[in-house]
């Protein structure tokens, strides 16, 4: 990686977090969950992918898109929701997955979505988290609190750059 960039979570660091979560989830969901992961693209793509591969529960997996209006201002920010995912949710137990909760309008916005879908219930699972949002509902399962400053690579892009880097860094 070129430039100023310092890692911040290198790659050890995430794969055993990553399990944790997978066992805190399997601590709250069991077998008769059906559970749906859905992840939000493209920054959980990354994350979603080694998650799922660590959860010891059947479930499906799905993908969501949405694109933020009025990001970085303080107006009550809305999202666009431009892929909604194929698997209905009425009745399901779903997880969203994101790569990082900053000021929390994208995971607010989609769980009342999925709630509005009629989902079962609704839980995130953010591996970052700023921990700006206030007011927000917060995520049941945290990977990381995030440090201050802009965070790139294992899913997470700088105009697009920088998703398929193993590690977290702060540019
Ligand atoms: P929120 O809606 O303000 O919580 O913003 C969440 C979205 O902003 C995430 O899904 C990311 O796409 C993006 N984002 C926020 N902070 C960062 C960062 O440090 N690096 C990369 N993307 C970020
Ligand atoms: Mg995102």
């Amino acid at each position: 990686m070129s430039g100023a960039h310092q890692v911040v979570f290198d790659e050890a660091t995430i794969r055993s977090r990553v399990s944790e979560l997978a066992r805190e989830i399997e601590a709250v969901y069991g077998d008769e969950h059906r559970l749906i992961l859905v992840g939000l693209l493209k920054g959980s793509f990354v994350f979603l992918a080694d998650l799922a591969r660590e959860i010891r529960l059947p479930l499906q997996v799905d993908f969501m898109s949405v694109s933020s209006y009025g990001h970085g201002t303080t107006s009550s920010g809305s999202v666009r929701f431009e892929y909604s995912g194929r698997i209905p949710v009425a009745g399901r137990h779903v997880l969203l997955v994101e790569d990082i909760v900053d000021s929390g309008t994208t995971v607010r916005e989609v769980v009342a979505r999925l709630r509005a879908q009629g989902a079962e219930s609704v839980e995130t699972c953010t591996l970052l988290h700023k921990r700006i949002a206030s007011g927000a509902p917060q995520p049941r399962f945290v990977g990381f609190d995030a440090p201050n400053g802009f965070l790139v690579g294992y899913g997470l892009d700088h105009a697009e750059d920088f998703r398929h880097l193993p590690y977290i860094a702060s540019l």
